[in-house]
């Protein structure tokens, strides 16, 4: 699917359909193009198909950059069962040029996203070319390079975004530590700026990063510690993202039951999200210095699986009672979040599937926000609900901290209370965040939507991309701020 821009009246424009905007679903137009879609038999949301005038009457219900995304994401949904080749739009304008076109193409993108690798039956589409005339819909003026970038912007973002997704859909099986750290150099290879360090289980040891290694310890694929830096010849500042690569969380030796442990190959979602986010960084040439460091491992079960009971030395020094073994996630991310300190970063953001406390509070489609810095914590919820993932801020509090505290150790990897799971596991990271770096480090828990088993707004089953669109959307505004 082909992205253009051309600066001519809709009429002016040629093509095989054409996408005609409805803003009061009651018009005659709209009424009338119901009957002949139901003639015609196709079945769709807040859409009628008008066959004859080979026009698709599309219903927006209101110019949120959420609403534009969805109306061309029902038009795609409609078209792609049609032999349209081509098909031809006008611009929506919402507040900001560049997102509005952005949307656009992220409607479509992910309209048309699929994981259908290990199905005979594939579906493909016939749309090529996407033409957006510069007629607004609402008779508005824009600048024609904003809309570019903007369009530019969308690929990418949408491009990145599904890239995450491949890479959670793919089963544990295929998808190991190995898997996972041979991506991130293609990656490198193929990207500008980019280079990819991949650290071995010797490496993991030399760097007593014990709690890592014991989580990995029972599986018969090695742990890797991969590291991508993205250095432009000028960079504001220096950005770095850790993300949980859990491969297959089985829970270890507090065994998940069968139900829970179904989907937890989506437990790599925040490795797959800081591997995208790169990518995309890349290509949209960012003035900034990113680094993304993904924990890759696969919590297992057997003889030589760490134990309830265990008490590991992390890579902080911080001792840490294991008290549950599917707590695991948050074991690799001390370990690799003491390593992203040493390179003294002005803003630290891990991404992780850490708690299904965090679905139970929020919800599926939403993710948490936690830290220490309140007004960063709010900056980075106003720019994420801009780029369509829903998130919401969660707060510590004094009376948490005792949840944490073990009789052996510095802390214990599990609260003794069955309340708050999302923020005692974000209390437990920050024991590993050094003074410096408390206010700038964020923990996005993104449990709920990296992984949906249905259908849901623009995303299909399964994979979500959680993590990729909110955290670029940040960056583009760094980037762009003095
Ligand atoms: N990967 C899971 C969290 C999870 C659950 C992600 C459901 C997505 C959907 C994590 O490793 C885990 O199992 N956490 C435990 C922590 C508990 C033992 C303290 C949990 O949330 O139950
Ligand atoms: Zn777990
Ligand atoms: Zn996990």
């Amino acid at each position: 699917m082909k992205f253009e821009l051309q600066n001519k009246k809709l009429e002016a424009i040629k093509a095989d359909f054409e996408l005609v905007f409805v803003q009061d679903k009651n018009i005659k137009a709209f009424k009338d193009a119901k009957t002949l879609f139901e003639l015609t038999n196709y079945k769709g949301e807040g859409v009628c198909l008008d066959l004859a005038n080979k026009r698709l009457f599309v219903e927006l219900k209101g110019i949120e950059y959420e609403d534009i995304r969805l109306a061309f994401c029902s038009a795609y949904k409609t078209l792609e069962k049609l032999n349209v080749k081509s098909l031809k739009t006008p611009s929506i304008l919402g507040k900001c040029v560049v997102m509005s076109f952005a949307s656009l193409v992220q409607g479509f993108k992910f309209a048309n996203y699929k994981f259908d690798k290990y199905k005979a039956e594939k579906k493909s589409t016939a749309l090529e070319k996407i033409i957006v005339s510069s007629t607004e819909l609402n008779n508005q003026k824009f600048d024609i390079e904003e809309a570019k970038l903007g369009l530019e912007i969308g690929e990418i973002t949408a491009n990145a975004t599904n890239f995450a997704k491949d890479i959670v859909n793919e089963t544990p099986q295929n998808y190991t530590s190995l898997t996972m750290a041979k991506d991130a150099e293609n990656l490198a290879k193929t990207h500008k700026n980019i280079t990819c360090k991949i650290y071995d289980e010797k490496f993991l040891e030399k760097e007593k990063m014990n709690a890592f290694l014991s989580v990995n310890r029972a599986s018969v694929h090695p742990p890797r510690l991969i590291h991508l830096s993205y250095k432009p010849k000028t960079a504001k500042q220096r950005i770095i993202f850790v993300g949980k690569g859990l491969t297959y969380d089985t829970g270890g030796l507090s065994l998940k039951q069968a139900a829970n442990m179904l989907t937890m190959k989506a437990d790599k979602s925040g490795a797959a999200a800081a591997m995208a986010i790169i990518k995309a960084v890349s290509e949209l040439n960012l003035n900034l210095e990113v680094h993304s460091i993904l924990g890759a491992a696969e919590n297992m079960v057997g003889g030589n699986a760490y134990k309830p009971d265990d008490v590991l030395i992390s890579r902080e020094g911080v001792s840490i009672e294991v008290k549950n073994t599917d707590a695991e996630g948050r074991l690799v991310l001390a370990d690799c979040l003491s390593y992203a300190q040493d390179l003294k970063p002005d803003l630290l953001i891990d991404m992780a599937t850490l708690t299904g406390a965090c679905v139970v509070g929020l919800g599926e489609y939403t993710s948490a926000i936690i830290g220490n810095n309140e007004e960063l914590q709010n900056a980075f919820y106003e720019t994420s609900k801009r780029s369509g993932e829903y998130t919401c801020v969660l707060h510590f509090n004094p009376y948490l901290h005792e949840l944490i505290d073990s009789n052996v150790a510095d802390v214990s990897n599990s609260s003794s209370s069955r309340y708050g799971g999302a923020l005692t596991a974000g209390l437990f990271l920050d024991k590993f965040i050094r003074k410096e770096y408390k206010d700038k480090w964020l923990h996005l828990d993104i449990a709920g939507p990296a992984y949906v088993e249905k259908n849901w707004g623009y995303t299909s089953f399964g994979a979500g991309g959680a993590g990729v669109r909110m955290c670029l959307a940040y960056l583009l505004k760094l980037s762009r701020s003095k």
